[in-house]
């Protein structure tokens, strides 16, 4: 089959690999309909590559139809339409008891002293083949698949592998009291989904932070407060002002270490390369080059007594926190990798909805087939050609 490679730094190709096989009774062979590239991905692309082997299959956020089951997964049979969580887990051990599926004991990278295992996504989290391919063997699929009806296109469903439980989790975590405020930092999927469910949920204003236009404008479609980052020195004092001085009630981060391009300790610029220019010079002036610069903002940011939710990725073990704000503030945080299925049967309902209540189908900016995904990857780093949110089509 063909599947998507990792090769090397900014290197991924699209290569000829065996068929995935049911090796444990508890797998799943599905066959992929769409594919979406994440912005987790990227960090993959740039910086951990040295946590990947050449050749690493890559992809998370999977939809398709079962091939075939072993002999002890029964929720799901041959020719069920599908979507496979980015989590791998059992469903049944103490973590997932608790819906703390990113935690299952399970499925643990215990030598990497890491969380469940996931699709896709390196040593640290299992080295498990990935579903940008054609075809993905599924561990744990007596739990993991979301069955999904037949009919509606497959971007209503696809997002529920992650950018729709991990933006869930995030407005969860993040706690808006009723009718008060959020600010979401970064307007990638996962930021544009943030807002639109703190907006469903009620939130009486909802900004939008980020420095790229269409992204901006995507966010004013729905609704969003969008502000845009390249216009204020201050942008903790912006959103402060828009607030009766005091800042939202609640501010998620949906931008991450990939913020600068940069989190192993080199500059701006690496990330800064991949802007236009324009934006690039904007990027370094006002977002600085600090790796934490967007964590930092959320707690300038946040009003006293508020809530910080992070899901944006973050690596590294020594960066300084500003302790003292965290206390002085009395904030409180909150962050993780997204528990999937404890929020399906929240979300399930909602993307089935004739009205398209989170917009859904107004997310993906491309889609592409599976050959063309080092385009897709090229033009999802650098923002190129509008990308906002790439679906590969096998
Ligand atoms: N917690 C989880 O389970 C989970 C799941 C999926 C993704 N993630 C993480 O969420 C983050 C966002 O993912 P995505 O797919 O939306 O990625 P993305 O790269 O498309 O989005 C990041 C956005 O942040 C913006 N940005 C960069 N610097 C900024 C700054 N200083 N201020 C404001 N905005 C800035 C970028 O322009 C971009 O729009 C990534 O770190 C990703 O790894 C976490
Ligand atoms: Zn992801
Ligand atoms: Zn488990």
């Amino acid at each position: 089959m063909k599947a998507v490679a990792f090769h090397g730094k900014r290197d991924v190709r699209v290569d000829q690999v065996p068929d995935p096989t049911i090796e444990q009774p508890t797998d799943a062979i599905i066959r992929i309909t769409s594919s979406g590239i994440c912005g987790s991905d990227l960090h993959l692309y740039e910086v951990l590559g040295p946590f990947i082997d050449e050749g690493d299959i890559l992809g998370h956020e999977p939809m398709g139809i079962v091939e075939e089951v072993g002999p002890e997964v029964t929720h799901i049979a041959k020719g069920d339409r599908v979507v496979i969580p980015f989590n791998i887990s059992c469903g049944h051990c103490f973590m997932c008891d608790q819906k703390l599926y990113s935690q299952c004991e399970t499925t643990q990278v215990r030598d990497q002293g890491k969380g469940a295992a996931l699709l896709g996504y390196t040593k640290l989290y299992g080295q498990v083949p990935g579903g940008q391919a054609e075809y993905l063997r599924v561990p744990q699929a007596h739990f993991g698949p979301i069955k999904v009806p037949e009919g509606p296109p497959d971007e209503r469903f696809v997002y529920m592998s992650d950018v729709l439980p991990t933006a869930w989790q995030a407005v969860e975590y993040a706690a808006v009291p009723d009718g008060g405020t959020l600010a979401v930092f970064g307007l990638g999927p996962i930021g544009q989904m943030c807002a639109r469910i703190a907006l469903h949920h009620g939130a009486s204003e909802v900004f939008g932070i980020d420095l790229v236009p269409e992204r901006l404008e995507m966010a004013r479609r729905h609704g969003v407060h969008a502000v845009d980052l390249r216009e204020h020195d201050d942008i903790a004092e912006a959103l402060r002002s828009l607030t009766d001085g005091r800042g939202p009630d609640s501010v998620i981060d949906a931008v991450g270490m990939e913020a600068h391009g940069a989190p192993f300790g080199k500059l701006a610029q690496t990330l800064a390369g991949f802007l236009p220019d324009v934006l690039a010079e904007k990027m370094i002036e006002k977002a600085g080059v600090d790796r934490l610069s967007v964590l930092h903002a959320t707690i300038d940011t946040v009003r006293r007594g508020g809530t910080i939710s992070l899901s944006g990725v973050y690596g590294g073990m020594v960066d300084p926190m500003p302790m003292m704000d965290l206390f002085d503030k009395q904030i409180q945080l909150r962050m993780g990798q997204a528990n999937v299925k404890r929020w399906i049967d929240d979300i399930l309902p909602l993307v089935q909805e004739d009205s398209d209540p989170l917009g859904v189908e107004d997310l993906a900016t491309h889609k592409l087939p599976l050959d063309q995904a080092p385009h897709a990857y090229e033009i999802f780093q650098k923002k190129q050609d509008g990308a906002i949110k790439v679906l590969l089509t096998p």
